[in-house]
């Protein structure tokens, strides 16, 4: 059996609500589940095959703290023959031109690793002005936003993660 490894950051709690939303829909698989504040070496993301990572992104623009302590190591992972997906929460009311940014440091460095990103998600059901996170129209993973619209977060969740389940 494949083995997924969900790992996140979160300050405030919303990117773990999620995370453990999204660990759900994986239910009965090989699932490893982490808070990359308690993940020490890069073991966990080198023993998983598909990797699935999130982080919010706080400051202007910047990646959640606990992943910016972690860039040095996850920089020197070896991410080759992995599938990786990714999600990212922000604020696009508060902060509509640096929307889920982090996503995009993640992806950097995931791809850079050698590894295989699944899962971008079209902007369109968004309203925001600007995103580092948009490559050729689409996010890189999936954005959420729990502070403006967490009414469509679960419906999000679940048609990303029926789009991944055939591709891992
Ligand atoms: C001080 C502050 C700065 C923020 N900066 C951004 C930002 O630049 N871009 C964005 O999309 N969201 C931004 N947000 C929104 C957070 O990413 C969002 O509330 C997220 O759900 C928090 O996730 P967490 O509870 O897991 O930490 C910011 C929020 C605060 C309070």
């Amino acid at each position: 059996m494949k083995k997924i490894a969900i790992i996140y950051g979160s300050d405030s709690g919303n990117t773990e609500t999620v995370a453990h939303a999204i660990s759900k829909e994986f239910s009965g698989m090989d699932l490893h589940l982490a808070n990359i504040a308690d993940v020490s070496d890069v073991q966990l993301l080198e023993d998983g095959d598909f990797l699935i990572l999130g982080t919010p992104t706080w400051g202007y623009g910047d990646l959640q703290e606990d992943w910016e302590r972690f860039m040095p190591k996850l920089k020197k992972a070896n991410l080759k023959g992995k599938t990786v997906a990714l999600f990212g929460l922000g604020d696009s009311g508060a902060y509509p031109d640096t929307f889920v940014d982090a996503m995009a440091e993640l992806y950097e460095v995931v791809i850079q690793g050698g590894a295989r990103v699944i899962g971008q998600v079209p902007v369109d059901h968004y309203d925001f002005d600007d995103s580092r996170a948009v490559l050729d129209g689409n996010f890189v993973g999936l954005a959420l936003d729990e502070d403006n619209e967490s009414d469509l977060t679960d419906q999000r969740i679940s048609e990303w993660v029926a789009k991944l389940k055939p591709l891992i």
